[in-house]
């Protein structure tokens, strides 16, 4: 339902945001029970070429042929491995097309993740995505390992609030409902009544029933949700670095080189991008647009990994490309992904206080119907 006026309140950080400290390195504890296995030979030959060749097949529109005798013996040796540990890799559609096509068992949003991080029989799952996601599948899987090749693959939205900031804000709004992104650590989703993400969060918002909710930390999906909805949303000064870079100015350009052209926004845009674009959703819901409508030519305000992973799989569509990385995403890869299978690393681990409360938070948005 769109809202008549604009509803949202927006506070700031309560705490120097240098403060947070990155993710504590895993004990080992996984390395030591299942043990460490000898990294398998990395050669590029003949039968590498020829057993790889169908998932080349997969990529072949964005990662050229001189490229694919460095990826050929990291996917093979991947896929091999994940058999001997019975694992899974869980990986976000922002992924690059070689993790996303060729090595990961299950590809999606944050949601769609989460909701098959409840659903594996794997032992171990690994997280191509970053640390959040991983923490997430941790809360879903508490007695499984759950490895995210790199510590430093953060998000700068989960750094911009810690749990004593929403401790701060629920004491400024007592009764609020409090609705926490799932782009946060397990301690600020310790203190929340429930998850959203960016496909969920209206339905997340609207199931308590009540006039007024906090949202948080993105502030531009925040003010997105205000627009579909008539509850009054305070929300945080969080943003993604990704996303908050884009500009309506460059969109217009794009518009105005080709009329015809669809735009595609993620929710974490700021306001007037979202304003110029045809279509705002999830990750994945931008990629069922491009699939089910086909459209010539599409410009997706997002991540730029994405453009690739449905460009090898919808062949005729026209992608413009502005290209926004997300350093965090892009420090997951193949060597990092080979070395976590073999050494068991970096296991996350969650004090088991704030397990338990973060995946009521998290529990609850999966039990959601939608
Ligand atoms: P999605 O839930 O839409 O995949 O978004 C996650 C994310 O981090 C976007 O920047
Ligand atoms: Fe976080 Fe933005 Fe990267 Fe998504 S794209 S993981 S929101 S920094």
């Amino acid at each position: 339902m769109a809202a008549t006026a604009l509803q949202v309140e927006t506070l700031g950080p309560a705490t120097p945001r240098g403060a947070i400290p990155l993710p504590r390195p895993g004990s080992g504890a996984a390395a030591r029970r299942l043990g460490v296995l000898p990294m398998p030979s990395l050669e590029w030959n003949e039968t590498v070429a020829r057993a790889t060749a169908p998932l080349y097949e997969r990529v072949k529109a964005v990662v050229p042929p001189v490229e694919w005798p460095f990826f050929a013996p990291y996917v093979m040796a991947i896929n091999h491995l994940k058999k001997e540990r019975n694992a899974v890799i869980l990986a976000h559609n922002y992924q690059t097309p070689e993790i996303y096509n060729c090595v990961a068992d299950f590809v999606g949003d944050s949601l769609q993740l989460a909701r098959e991080a409840t659903k594996t029989e794997a032992d171990i799952i690994v997280q191509g995505g970053v640390h959040f996601m991983a923490e997430t599948s941790k809360l879903l899987n508490p007695d499984k390992v759950v490895l995210i090749p790199d510590l430093r693959a953060g998000c700068s939205l989960a750094s911009s609030i810690t749990g004593a900031d929403v401790r701060l804000l629920r004491e400024r709004f007592p009764g609020v409902p409090v609705v926490t992104y799932v782009n946060t650590s397990a301690e600020v989703k310790a203190e929340s009544d429930i998850c959203c993400t960016s496909s969920n969060a209206v339905a997340v918002v609207e199931s308590f029933g009540v006039d007024k909710v906090i949202l948080i930390p993105d502030e531009f999906l925040a003010r997105w949700v205000a627009t579909q909805t008539s509850v009054k949303i305070i929300a945080w000064k969080g943003h993604c670095e990704v996303h908050e870079r884009f500009t309506a100015e460059e969109l217009r350009r794009y518009r105005d080189s080709d009329p015809g052209v669809q735009i595609l926004a993620h929710p974490e845009c700021p306001p007037d991008v979202i304003a110029e674009a045809d279509f705002t959703g999830s990750t994945s819901a931008m990629i069922h647009f491009v699939k089910s409508k086909r459209p010539k030519k599409v410009v997706m305000v997002t991540e730029c990994s994405m453009a690739d992973n449905v460009q090898a799989e919808t062949p005729g569509v026209e992608f413009v490309r502005p290209c926004n990385l997300c350093p965090h995403m892009k420090r997951i890869t193949l060597p990092k992904i080979l070395e976590s299978l073999v050494y068991l690393r970096e296991e996350v681990e969650i004090d088991p206080l704030i397990a338990e409360r973060a995946r009521r938070a998290v529990e609850r948005m999966v039990q959601l119907k939608n």
